[in-house]
Parts: C-alpha cells; sequence; structure tokens
C-alpha cells in the first residue's frame, strides 16, 4: 500500500486516509511506515472564526502553489461534526475550481472523540499525505478552540485570518489565539476598519520584547479577487525559511564532519601512505552510480575517504584528469538532510543535484556546489540513525 501511495495514486490515498482515521491497525502500521518515509511536507495552518473566508482564501492559496507547481493537500478540520468517513456535504461543493486536477486533493475531518484527539489524527493524516507526495498540505480549522490551537502547534506554521468590522476581534483574540499567528491575514480588506485592525494587531506586537523572535506580518487580502495571496505566500516562505534556521540553531551539535573525500589514482597505492600513518580501512565497496570506488579510514570521530575511479568518464575521473589527485569534497552530516536541502534551495545556496540522492548502504546525501561554499565542494549526508521512534 505504501508503494501505491508514494505512487501517487489517489484512490489509495483516500483509503489510506479511512483507515488511519478508523484507527485500524493496518492504518497505525501504515502511519509507521509513512513516517519512517523520507518525503517531508510544508504543513501551513490556517484559522480564524467562521465567516472570515477561510476556504475562498485557501482556493487562492492554492492556485497559487499549483501555479509554482507544487502538488497541495487541503485538510478541512471541523471538531463539531461527526465522523463522516471524510464524506461531508461540503467536501462535494469545496475545491470545485480544482476538478480533474491530480495536484489537489481535499479532505475533511470530524470530530468523534478519537483515541488520542482529533490532533495526532491530523498528525497522523499528515504523515500519510507527505509519504504521497503531497508538497504543501493546508491545514484548515473552523475556529479557535484548544483543538485549534493543539492543530495550529503540529503545523509547521500558522496563518490567523482576521476581517474587519468585527468590533473587538483583536481584543478578544489575546488569549492564547495571537500567540499561535506566525502570520496575521487581514481578509476582505476592501471593507472599512482594515487599517483599526492592523493597527490593533501592530500596537499588541509592540509588548514583545525578543528581538531576535519571528515578528508576524500582518498581510492584506481579498479571497474573492486574489489581491494580496502572492505576499501571503512570500509570507509564508520567509516564514518557512525561519522555523527551519531556528530548528536548526537550537541544535548545532547535531552538525558533524563526516568525512574529508579525497581523489586518488589508485586506492590500493594511496592506503599504503594511510595505513603507514595508522589509519585502519574500515570499508571500501563500489558506488556504481558514481562510478567510483571508495575506501573509509576512521580517523578520530571523523573518516578520511579515498575515491577512486571505475570508469575513465565518471566525475572523479575527470577531476584528476583536470586537477590531479587532492582533495576532493568535504561531507557535513546533518540530521534532517531533507529540511537542509530545503533550506539550502530557499536561500539560493547552488545545489549540485536535483534532490537528494540515495547512496552505498542507503544513506542519502546531496552535494553543495563549490561556488557557494569558497571553492570547496561539500556534501551533506543525512543521519540514517536519527529516524528511529
Ligand atoms: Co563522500
Amino acid at each position: 500500500m505504501l508503494e501505491r501511495l508514494r505512487s501517487g495514486d489517489v484512490r489509495t490515498l483516500a483509503r489510506a486516509i479511512s483507515l488511519v482515521e478508523e484507527g485500524t491497525p493496518q492504518g497505525a502500521q501504515l502511519v509507521r511506515a509513512c513516517r519512517r518515509d523520507a518525503r517531508k511536507s510544508l504543513r501551513i495552518g490556517i484559522t480564524g472564526s467562521p465567516g472570515a473566508g477561510k476556504s475562498t482564501l485557501i482556493d487562492q492559496m492554492t492556485r497559487w502553489l499549483r501555479q509554482d507547481g507544487q502538488t497541495v493537500a487541503v485538510l478541512a478540520i471541523d471538531p463539531s461534526s461527526a465522523y463522516t468517513g471524510g464524506a461531508l456535504l461540503g467536501d462535494r461543493i469545496r475545491m470545485q475550481g480544482f476538478a480533474g486536477d491530480a495536484g489537489v486533493y481535499f479532505r475533511s475531518m470530524a470530530s468523534r472523540g478519537a483515541k488520542g484527539g482529533l490532533a495526532s489524527a491530523t498528525e497522523d493524516v499528515c504523515a500519510v499525505l507527505a509519504a504521497a507526495g503531497r508538497q504543501v498540505i493546508l491545514i484548515e480549522t473552523m475556529g479557535v478552540g484548544q483543538d485549534e490551537i493543539e492543530i495550529a502547534e503540529l503545523a509547521d506554521l500558522t496563518a490567523l485570518v482576521l476581517v474587519p468590522g468585527m468590533g473587538d476581534e483583536v481584543q478578544s483574540l489575546k488569549a492564547g489565539v495571537m500567540e499561535i499567528a506566525d502570520i496575521f491575514v487581514i481578509n476582505k480588506s476592501d471593507r472599512e476598519g482594515a487599517e483599526q485592525v492592523e493597527a490593533e494587531i501592530l500596537a499588541m506586537q509592540g509588548l514583545a520584547a525578543d528581538r531576535d523572535a519571528w515578528v508576524a506580518p500582518v498581510i492584506r487580502t481579498m479571497g474573492t479577487s486574489g489581491a494580496g495571496v502572492k505576499e501571503l505566500m512570500e509570507a509564508v516562505q520567509r516564514c518557512a525559511a525561519y522555523e527551519r534556521k531556528k530548528k536548526n540553531r537550537t541544535a548545532p551539535s547535531e552538525l558533524r564532519l563526516d568525512h574529508i573525500g579525497v581523489a586518488v589514482k589508485s586506492i590500493a597505492s594511496a592506503r599504503r601512505f594511510y595505513e603507514t600513518l595508522g589509519l585502519l580501512v574500515s570499508e571500501e565497496e563500489v558506488v556504481e552510480h558514481e562510478r567510483v570506488k571508495t575506501a573509509m579510514l576512521p580517523l578520530g570521530d571523523s573518516r578520511i575517504e579515498l575515491l577512486e575511479a571505475t570508469e575513465s568518464d565518471s566525475t572523479i575521473a575527470k577531476f584528476l584528469a583536470n586537477r590531479g589527485e587532492g582533495l576532493h569534497h568535504i561531507a557535513v552530516r546533518v540530521k534532517d538532510v531533507d529540511a537542509m536541502f530545503a533550506r539550502l534551495k530557499l536561500q539560493g545556496i547552488r545545489v549540485a543535484n536535483e534532490e537528494v540522492r540515495v547512496g552505498a548502504g542507503g544513506h542519502r546525501y546531496f552535494f553543495v556546489h563549490p561556488a557557494s561554499t569558497g571553492g570547496v565542494l561539500m556534501e551533506i549526508v543525512g543521519d540514517s540513525a536519527g529516524e528511529g521512534e
């Protein structure tokens, strides 16, 4: 089932989500497999009171994402309705503009007194959607109760949608809700009172003290016309990059020098020196798709990797022909190789691979072009042991 799910089959996706929602053992097993899967989605929470125009806004965000070439899932969470197996009446009406577009998947989820609660069910469904290759998940919640706050916490970032003309809305939102907003959206911003809502948000933010903290931007939109949606999506990207940076910053110790790659004409003759030095070859292997033979020599917490070309037109052979033997690359180990790949790309760093690749022993890696690193080819290696539960 995971295989069919990974192929993007929409029927399998729908069946998989039902299995998970129903809490079947098969569903739980599937969720575990999905969590081990390397694919990750950006989870965007969209919350705000009923009547704020969230669904129209989500339509516009979806349109923007599709034009950007991204696959989208919309999860509409309604804690007040009974469980119906993803077949709420509204499902047939929602997202009709995307009928026939397999890149958009819509699903509603209703509360049913689920074991573990709605938030954990939502998290499970997000894992399934990620494995199914959905790059962005828009999680829509219907209000601002405890369920919604928990769901907002499982999102990577949350947009709080407000509308002008609802009186003291901002004041009444203070308790617990302002805090979940990474982005404020003033929707229906052509209405009278938009300035006032914005002023109230800014006044409240003035109290925030932490200078390094993310200050939620205030974006004005009109869901009906799509005005401001581009600005909203740019804010989403900035916020996602900030969140990733923050995650990385909290754990600098997770970055390690994994190995230093040295290109040699012949491993057999090169290892003589290293062995005389006192290093031992721990493993030697041929990586077919890179057409290279490698030998690893452990050195402290790190390693030296000797690289020998197996074919005359391989990358290493070309390197040897142009530059001779010598330092070829430095490899840094990171906890989450996918997050690092996305983060570097987002920041305009020149990444040398189209996607994260799978190497010998199943380890995952990609290369950063020397143009971005000060002249040294850099390999980023994933921490394969990091996925355990
Ligand atoms: Co390497």
